[in-house]
């Protein structure tokens, strides 16, 4: 059931160009540090956890690119680039992340390292958070199976599987895991206008593995919701204040407060590097304003008015009243979040 978006190889990056899916698997090389940004600002690779593994080997891009000649011109392509880059979206938080732990590799060992070497370690870097962000997902599969009801109705919103992150997903892990240890359920996906995450990328992969689902319209949740086919809903998170308090995709808010309304439990699914303690609340969260035209001509077809005012953000709060639990790879956090979000939180310094 695993999905790989993306892969280093050959000092390349090749990503699966998630615009074109489901007519087309395509993948595209990234080559110059300019394609990394495009393709995380047009959401060629897109989801938070994906993001930042890109991000981690778009500094590798950059290197490549530029090709400074000793570790002091190395320190700085990577300060540039990750000042570049941090550019690009300003909501999922695993960009900034990951950006950080590139940074800190060159500014510790520049120093005191040859130009091969810290090449070498910031591939390594790379490599680590692309690796652990799939171990974090197959963990919040592990928890998060158990609350999968047999015989019941999952909703999910946006896409939160193995394109968003490494392998596995994040709200659709804990359904993978259910499914290989034989649950049987059905799964509601929201579309999620305007681009389409649901009908393109969710029902595709959850197709793909063999997983039943049903395609909504966002505005048909609360009619299946009062129909009592939906036991559960997950979703994903771009960024979690400490207060668990969640950013995900536009129009999240309000199936939370349908699922609310309806008492069916609301679950979120991320890894800690979606967490961003030094927010205290959710309305302190970054959220991007996309273009207008993703609105008024999305895929190429116009279905409003000529310069018709349109609001467009990204990405909705969700007050963490409204959460039930927050799956991570330590296991599912409970309300209240501020305590169980800091009870989690490793304050272990690592070594870079
Ligand atoms: O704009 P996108 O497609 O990057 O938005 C993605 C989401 O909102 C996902 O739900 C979130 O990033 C979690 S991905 C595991």
């Amino acid at each position: 059931m695993a999905m790989q978006a993306l892969q280093w190889q050959d000092e390349t990056l090749h990503v699966l160009d998630q615009t074109l899916l489901p007519n087309e698997v395509r993948f595209i090389e990234l080559h110059t540090l300019a394609d990394v940004w495009e393709a995380i600002k047009a959401l060629r690779v897109r989801g938070a956890p994906l993001i930042g593994i890109t991000a981690g080997y778009g500094i590798l891009v950059g290197l490549h690119e530029k090709n400074p000649g000793d570790a002091a011109g190395v320190l700085e392509t990577v300060q540039e680039s990750c000042a570049y880059l941090a550019t690009s979206r300003p909501t999922a938080v695993n960009l900034f992340w990951a950006l950080d732990r590139m940074k800190k590799v060159a500014e510790t060992h520049a120093p005191s390292m040859t130009h091969a070497e810290l090449m070498s370690r910031l591939e390594t870097e790379a490599n680590a958070i692309y690796a652990e962000e799939i171990a974090s997902c197959r963990a919040i599969g592990e928890y998060g199976a158990p609350l999968v009801p047999e015989g019941g109705g999952v909703l999910t919103h946006c896409n939160a599987g193995g394109l968003a992150t490494g392998e596995y997903g994040t709200a659709l892990a804990p359904m993978f895991r259910a499914w290989e240890l034989g649950r049987r359920f059905h799964v509601f996906a929201d579309e999620t206008r305007p681009l389409l995450q649901g009908a393109r990328l969710t029902a595709w992969e959850l197709s793909q593995a063999g997983i039943p689902v049903t395609l909504l319209c966002d505005n048909t949740a609360a009619q299946v919701m009062r129909e009592g086919r939906v036991q559960l809903v997950i979703v994903g998170a771009d960024r979690i204040a400490a207060n668990g308090d969640t950013a995900n995709k536009i129009g999240t808010y309000s199936v939370a407060v349908l699922a609310h309304a309806h008492q069916i439990p609301f679950y979120v699914a991320a890894p800690f590097s979606t967490f961003d303690l030094s927010l205290e609340h959710g309305r302190h969260i970054p959220i991007e304003l996309r273009d207008p035209k993703e609105v008024t001509e999305g895929f190429g077809k116009r279905t409003a008015p000529e310069g018709i005012d349109v609001y467009s953000p990204a990405f909705d709060v969700t007050p963490a009243d409204y959460i039930a639990g927050i799956i991570t790879e330590r296991g599912i956090l409970r309300p209240p979040f501020e305590k169980s979000i800091a009870q989690h939180t490793t304050m272990v310094a690592r070594d870079v």
